[in-house]
């Protein structure tokens, strides 16, 4: 650590630290996920009170900016009214019920009218129901075992695929294998090295791996994908449970016109309602009905009117680009701000909506983590190793505010630049 003062006195987080203490005995760890303990930085506001639009209020009564935005779920701003009217209408008639109700029929017709190669739908709650759905439908489908991921990259708490190994059986990962993203030979190597056992290849959009900056996918290698699974006859698994509504509509490769055969999708489709689902195209719509998929939620028809409503949002509203425009903005000031540093240098990755900022030779992310914590004193919330979101609900004057935020934040880590010389990373597995 670099030694400087917390920004908020202990005693101005006295509620935090009465419920982090309550948590500690009844949460092991404190808390699951990434807000577990041993993930947070000193100051990231751990218990939230409320949210609106473009903020959230902690229990200690401190409001944020928010740049995480629920780590991805909220897309048009908290409590967006539109979303809030559809999920108290179908709240007042019936949520989760002996059957689905006519919401997850017309919310499975809306999602093959707007993603370009969904045929069909699956609804579920969260994205590792999606993911570990999509890997079981091609295994089904194809009759193989061997599905390729992109090494270090999230999808999701099932141990087929958590970072953390704790209570993971080699045997859940027998028939996995590893490529580096955008790396064509590593690609190559893994779809030789399974042969005629390749059942799918899973795969985000662009390469979002905490702690590292962000890389968007090589065409040429996104085409490679493609043409390998088409190849082996295997299936490819868009994830884009992080990325989906946030790059495109209409899917996240489509505008490199690479089309999955299957894609996972959950956080932002019904702006922060429990969702997720899968689609796919018409030739496995016979595997994806002979494999079992269900959760005792998975009916809950107000999330499906909220997706509905967020859907119908983004597809009639100026909602998408305004949230591209607020990212531009964003962008525009961050790498002024960037460029402006004397003692050393700091990066800025990844598509508008979700941005990250890397710092020369940040070995360990001290000066990201002193970076998170000035812009939290502030009034800012975003992470020091994890991608942040923009939203729809940021406006211009949000966006100002936040750079506010940001200039102050360059500026005192700007006197520390100059001990570190040369920009490394640190690979760091992925959890979101
Ligand atoms: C790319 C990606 N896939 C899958 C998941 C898992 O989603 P969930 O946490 O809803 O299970 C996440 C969550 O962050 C993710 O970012």
């Amino acid at each position: 650590m670099t030694g400087m003062e917390p920004p908020v006195a202990p005693e101005d987080r006295a509620h935090s630290a009465a419920l982090s203490a309550r948590a500690g005995q009844v949460i092991p760890g404190g808390m699951w996920g990434h807000q577990h303990n041993r993930f947070l930085t000193t100051d990231h506001p751990m218990f939230i009170e409320s949210s609106s639009g473009p903020y959230f209020t902690d229990v200690d009564g401190r409001r944020f900016i928010d740049l995480m935005c629920a780590w991805g779920p909220m897309l048009l701003g908290y409590g967006n009214p539109a979303v809030a009217e559809a999920a108290a209408r179908q709240a007042a008639i019936g949520d989760t019920q002996n059957g689905a109700s006519p919401r997850a029929v017309e919310l499975a017709e809306l999602l093959v009218d707007t993603i370009d190669h969904a045929d069909w739908a699956i609804l579920a709650k969260n994205g590792t129901d999606a993911t570990t759905a999509c890997v079981t439908i091609a295994r089904a489908a194809t009759g193989r075992d061997v599905v390729l991921l992109a090494r270090g990259s999230y999808h999701g708490a099932a141990p087929w695929c958590t970072p953390e190994p704790a209570g993971v059986l080699t045997s859940d990962r027998a028939s996995l294998d590893y490529f580096e993203y955008n790396d064509s030979a590593s690609l190559t190597a893994a779809v030789e090295r399974a042969g005629d056992r390749l059942a799918g290849i899973v795969i985000t959009p662009f390469k979002h791996i905490e702690g590292l900056d962000n890389q968007d996918v090589r065409p040429e290698f996104a085409r490679l994908v493609r043409s390998s699974c088409d190849a082996a006859g295997a299936v490819l698994i868009l994830d884009d449970v992080r990325c989906g509504f946030r790059l495109n509509i209409g899917g996240s490769w489509e505008p490199l016109g690479v089309q999955p055969d299957l894609s996972a999708w959950s956080k932002a489709i019904a702006n922060g309602h429990a969702i997720a689902a899968v689609v796919g195209i018409d030739s496995l719509r016979d595997a994806a009905s002979r494999v079992f998929l269900t959760g005792s939620f998975w009916t809950g028809a107000v999330s499906m009117a909220a997706a509905i409503a967020t859907i119908e949002t983004l597809r009639t509203t100026t909602a998408f680009m305004d949230m591209v425009s607020a990212g531009e903005r964003f962008r525009t000031g961050v790498t002024a701000q960037i460029s402006a540093l004397q003692n050393g240098t700091a990066h800025y990755s990844g598509p508008v909506t979700m941005p990250y900022v890397t710092f020369a030779g940040d070995v360990g992310h001290e000066l990201a983590a002193d970076f998170s914590r000035i812009c939290l004193r502030e009034g800012l919330f975003l992470h020091p190793r994890h991608n942040w979101f923009l939203s729809a609900a940021h406006d211009d004057d949000v966006i100002d505010r936040a750079l506010a935020a940001t200039a102050i934040a360059f500026s005192e880590i700007d006197t520390r630049l100059e001990h570190f010389a040369t920009h490394t990373t640190i690979g760091q597995e992925s959890r979101s």
